[in-house]
């Protein structure tokens, strides 16, 4: 058997590759890849992004991806290591913000008790940058003062507790992970007597695919399902959804086609 060289000093770099447009990634992030050796890369992050590094580097999708084999968590963790120690560096790209619902931290404890150092680089998450990019404000002076991002899926399936403190205050709630459990959270929304609490469900952000849905609590599943929305998607809900802008939403579309025809 082949003896493998060990390196002294591994480094793992968590970059954020941000909401899904290739180019919403920061140029940190561009240069981590471009230099990397291994690249460990989850199910929501475009696959236009692996360009940047160079042709030699190994690159592994770790992430879930419909009818193709998914790492567990433990796998990924122990991958990192592996190819940290034999390659020396190995960066983990991860949809939007690593350390928004990313699982970033525990990836990061988990090379730290084999020795290896880890540097983060951070994206747009899409829970701040996807309303932004239809012109949402999160916050709106006047209108509210806070913004909270809950998962509509725990580690045990089931909505955060979260969610139920957020929906009774005046903060903006934005849901990850929670297409499936729209209903829930509509009739929670009615039971309280906020019926009307406008809703935008936006699908793909960032993406040529992208979809929105936009109602109250009373309209939004079959808004939802006429426009045929799936997964992956964020649901934003609050007064501040009748604030978007749907002219910059436009503007946003041609700047982004733009800059593509320039490259
Ligand atoms: C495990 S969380 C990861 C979030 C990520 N770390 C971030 O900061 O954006 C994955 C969830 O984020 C949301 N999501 C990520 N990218 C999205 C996109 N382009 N459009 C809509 N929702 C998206 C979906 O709710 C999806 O189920």
């Amino acid at each position: 058997m082949q003896a493998i060289n060990l390196f002294q000093n591994p480094l793992l770099t968590l970059v954020g590759a941000g909401p899904g447009d290739p180019e919403l990634i920061t140029l940190k992030g561009v240069k981590a890849l471009s230099s990397a050796k291994v690249v460990l890369y989850d199910a929501l992050v475009h696959t236009d992004l692996l360009e940047h590094a160079p042709e030699n580097c190994v690159k592994i999708l770790v992430g879930k991806r419909s009818g193709k084999h998914s790492f567990k968590q433990s796998e990924i963790n122990e991958l990192i290591v592996k190819y940290a120690y034999e390659f020396g560096s190995v960066v983990r790209l991860k949809g939007g913000d690593p350390f928004v619902f990313g699982r970033g931290s525990e990836e990061i404890e988990y090379a730290e008790k084999f020795g290896i150092a880890s540097i983060v680089i951070p994206g747009l998450s899409c829970s701040t940058s996807l309303p932004g990019l239809q012109g949402m404000p999160l916050t709106k002076r006047g209108v509210n003062e806070s913004f909270w991002v809950v998962t509509g899926t725990t580690e045990k399936g089931g909505i955060s507790p979260d969610f139920y403190l957020a929906a009774q205050s005046s903060a903006t709630v934005v849901v990850l992970m929670g297409r499936n459990k729209l209903h829930v959270i509509t009739e929670f929304y009615k039971s309280i007597g906020k019926d009307k609490m406008p809703i935008a469900v936006i699908h793909n952000g960032s993406l040529k695919s992208e979809k929105t849905a936009i109602g109250s609590m009373n309209n939004i599943e079959s808004l939802s399902k006429e426009k045929n929305i799936g997964t992956p998607s964020i649901l934003v809900i609050g007064e501040v959804v009748k604030e978007r802008t749907a002219t910059l939403s436009i503007a946003n579309n041609i700047i982004q086609q733009s800059f593509k025809t320039l490259i």
